[in-house]
């Protein structure tokens, strides 16, 4: 029997082994670019916390770990496309190598606002890494470093990622049921 989240599931998008294999990969990569160096691997709550857990352990470099929340300013017509720091880091980022990790680069607001932050308190060097790359609705000219997946400009979820605070804790990527979107019952 599907669980009560699996119900509201349209497809899986990607599944628990490609997510494992794909952030060993990335793990990797980190490694390779970042031996030596003690980076500062810094998650974007709350999307991010489910690969970070995983993404820290695939990569045995000697690092520290933060996060901070970062949300977007709206208003009720449009997307100003600023973002506000709602819990920031506890620790000077001041001359380290941030590995900035983050769920989903969507329009790119929030990254192209956090990496202006990270560069104007004096980081000495950005690794973007995003698990997934939604393209399409770029609006601003940012690229991660480093990116897992790219998905097609539908809303996923799990993996960290929520539709109205649920379905973090779905194992997989997946495509939400349009009804859900809806309000209706599927
Ligand atoms: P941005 O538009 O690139 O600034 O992305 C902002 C945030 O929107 C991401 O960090 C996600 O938390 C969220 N987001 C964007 N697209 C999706 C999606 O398809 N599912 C869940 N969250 C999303
Ligand atoms: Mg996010």
């Amino acid at each position: 029997m599907k669980s009560e989240l699996e119900q509201d599931i349209l497809k899986v998008l990607i599944t628990e082994d490609q997510l494992k294999a794909r952030v060993q990969e990335l793990g990797d990569a980190i490694y390779d670019r970042l031996e030596g160096k003690n980076p500062l691997f810094l998650g974007v709550l709350k999307g991010s916390f489910v690969f970070m857990a995983d993404l820290v352990r695939a990569c045995q470099l000697r690092s520290n770990v933060e996060f901070i929340a970062v949300s977007s300013y709206e208003d009720a017509t449009v997307s100003s496309g600023r973002a506000k720091i709602n819990y920031d880091i506890q620790r000077s980022v001041e001359g380290r190598d941030i590995v900035v990790v983050e769920d989903i680069l969507d329009s790119g607001n929030t990254l192209s606002f956090l990496c202006g932050y990270l560069k104007s308190r004096g980081a000495a060097s950005l690794t973007v890494v995003t698990l997934l790359d939604k393209p399409a609705r770029r609006e601003k000219a940012i690229t991660a470093d480093l990116a897992g997946f790219t998905v097609p400009d539908a809303f996923v979820v799990g993996y960290g990622l929520d539709f109205a605070q649920r379905y973090r804790n779905l194992p997989y990527i997946g495509v939400l049921k349009p009804a859900v979107y809806e309000k209706k019952e599927p």
